[in-house]
């Protein structure tokens, strides 16, 4: 969570800066700030959006080709003026800011308390740039040691960082370091871009270093350097990024979510491209090929994940046990990581995550290594932490997703999962040739029917104009669109704010029937499946209470269209791929009712989007 964005070259840096954290206010929107380093360090700064902030330095000097931004997204601190970053060190040496926790703030605070510092905020970065400070003084002030103050002083720290930081006392150079939460240095012509991700830098260039744990990189005039926490020199490995400026635009649409719903077909494609083929009948993910055998004969499969991804997760859960008949359990990351979880050897565990960066998720993984399992990963963001931390995986290629509310990634982890199950049930003979043949064409035929659904959007939007007011609304799903309904009530509540739950159809007679009146919309994922008769009769038990209900039914059906007050058609496909097309109209109806709520869809209260924090 939190952007960073810093700048070292001949150009100004705060146009850099200012579109930089635009870019990336994604991950965290509730404070901005800026430093202009060299000669004259200033340090503009406010509670808000990057706009408050322009608004602010608008008549300010801002000049200078050195300079660090950031957008933050509040853990230690409300958001407010002071707990903005950057912060300076009590004598002034130092402007940092940062991204990530410091574990041991609190005791390293009391330490300087009591050598005479003085705090004027309560974030655990202000602590940090206090930490190097007192290591430069205790080293004599002497700016030859500046780098060495910085690294002795994160050799005692706990936790997680991205850092950015200027030294006063050397005013033409930059310092990053990493541990935990990413940073990116894009390189230029005799200049450096540093971020949080790419999309500050694809704009500029696109060769970049992707900093390691314990990285420190040292940007100057005369080139760049790096070193780890030891002192050791380490080679920087120069990557091509695989990132276009129209892929982090919005392109004509007024909100990122709604331009990455309609991107689905496209991603989805992309996700299957040279995997899976159509006209051989040929599946291949390439990514897995020296684990391929292990995922064929693990004794279990255990997938790690948080939020959407969590429900991605618990499709493939219904997925593997299917195709593979391998035992399959889904997992959310943090309580995974610490309830003590049984993990043996033949174990493979797979963690799902858009951003790559998941704090829970990376720790989940970190166990499962530990525990001797294999861990695989299906990620979206290339380079991310968690591809890198796992011995094999996929990439989901849906492109850079910047809604806060996960859509295309949804889809496409489903589409990876998907090839997998498949993948795995064929070698060990449990899909049969042909049921693996019909799955094949069943899956290159999906992009083409999620076209369809996404015309009948100005239709979702007469149902959302409809149901705008309520305060709750509940999800039913059964089987492969149980997920679902989870994802459609995670949809709703976290950018329209209305209270609303997923739950299997079934258990709704154990309890959450008590909710339903004539105020409650009870979306219903009802298409022709094996447990159609039973949605029905769920649908009639709604409807004895007067429930509004929202069904979302296979193409051609009549019965439900009697019972429901509006019907969703979605192209017939196999149960196990209903997932990918019954959770489209999902995401367009809660759009439609956020935007129509007056509601921020892209940028929803007190979320990020990569949660980078336990
Ligand atoms: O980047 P990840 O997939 O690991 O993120 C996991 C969740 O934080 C994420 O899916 C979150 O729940 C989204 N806001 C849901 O729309």
């Amino acid at each position: 969570m939190c952007g960073i964005v810093g700048y070292i070259g001949q150009r100004e840096a705060y146009n850099i800066l200012i579109k930089g954290l635009k870019r990336l206010e994604y991950r965290g929107y509730d404070s901005a700030g800026i430093a202009m380093g060299g000669d004259n360090p200033r340090i503009y700064k406010c509670k808000g959006k990057v706009s408050d902030l322009e608004a602010l330095v608008e008549n300010l000097d801002f000049s200078g080709n050195i300079g660090i931004g950031h957008t933050r997204w509040a853990t230690h601190g409300e958001p407010n003026d002071v707990n903005a970053h950057p912060h300076r060190s009590m004598n002034g040496h130092f402007i940092i800011i940062h991204n990530g926790i410091i574990e041991n703030y609190t005791k390293l605070k009391s330490g300087l308390e009591n050598k005479g510092y003085v705090f004027e905020s309560q974030t655990d970065t202000e602590v940090l740039a206090n930490l190097f400070e007192y290591f430069y003084i205790k080293e004599g002030s002497d700016p030859k040691k500046c780098v060495d103050a910085i690294r002795n002083a994160l050799r005692i720290v706990e936790g997680a960082y991205g850092l950015l930081i200027l030294c006063k006392d050397v005013p033409k150079q930059l310092i990053a370091a990493k541990k935990g939460s990413p940073i990116v240095v894009g390189i230029g012509d005799q200049e450096y871009f540093i971020a949080s991700d790419a999309s500050p830098i694809v704009e500029y260039t696109n060769s970049v270093i992707y900093l390691k744990d314990d990285d420190i990189a040292i940007l100057s005039d005369s080139g760049l350097s790096l070193i780890n926490l030891k002192n050791i020199p380490q080679t920087p490995n120069i990557h091509k990024l695989d990132l276009s400026l129209d892929q982090i635009e919005k392109n004509g649409f007024d909100h990122y979510m709604l331009k990455e719903i309609y991107e689905q077909p496209r991603s989805i494609r992309d996700t299957y491209r040279g995997r899976l083929n159509f006209e051989s009948k040929f599946l291949r993910l390439g990514g897995l090929f020296n684990v391929f055998n292990d995922l064929v004969n693990a004794d279990r499969i255990i997938i790690v994940a948080c939020g959407t991804s969590w429900h991605a997760g618990l499709v493939g859960e219904y997925l593997f046990e299917e195709f593979t008949r391998i035992p399959t359990e889904v997992e959310y990351a943090s309580e995974f990581r610490y309830r003590n979880p049984v993990i043996k050897k033949g174990d493979v565990v797979i963690a799902i995550s858009q951003s790559g960066e998941t704090a829970d998720t990376l720790a989940a993984i970190q166990l499962a290594k530990r525990a001797g399992a294999i861990v695989l990963g299906i990620c979206n963001v290339v380079g991310s932490s968690i591809p890198r931390e796992t011995v094999a995986g996929v990439y989901t290629h849906a492109g850079p997703e910047i809604g806060v509310a996960s859509t295309k990634a949804f889809t496409a982890q489903v589409t990876v999962l998907t090839m997998m199950a498949m993948a795995v049930g064929l070698a060990n003979k449990n899909l049969t040739q042909k049921e693996f043949e019909d799955l094949v064409e069943e899956l290159y035929l999906i992009p083409d029917k999620i076209e369809k659904i996404l015309e009948k959007a100005d239709y979702i939007k007469e149902i959302a104009e409809k149901v705008k007011d309520a305060n709750n609304a509940l999800y039913l799903g059964r089987g492969y669109l149980f997920p679902v309904a989870l994802e459609g009530a995670l949809k709703l509540k976290e950018i329209s704010y209305i209270h609303a739950e997923g739950y299997p159809a079934a258990e709704m007679k154990h309890g959450p029937i008590a909710l339903i009146d004539e105020k409650m919309p009870v979306v219903v994922l009802a298409t022709k499946d094996p447990s159609y008769d039973k949605i029905v009769s769920n649908i009639q038990e709604v409807k004895a209470r007067k429930g509004q209900i929202i069904a979302i039914v296979t193409e051609g059906d009549t019965v439900i269209r009697n019972l429901a007050d509006f019907v969703i058609e979605v192209p017939a496909c196999d149960f196990a791929l209903s997932p990918l097309l019954t959770v489209i109209p999902l995401q367009l109806l809660s759009y439609y009712i956020a935007v129509m709520r007056g509601c921020n869809v892209d940028q929803p209260r007190n979320l990020a989007k990569s949660v980078t924090v336990e």
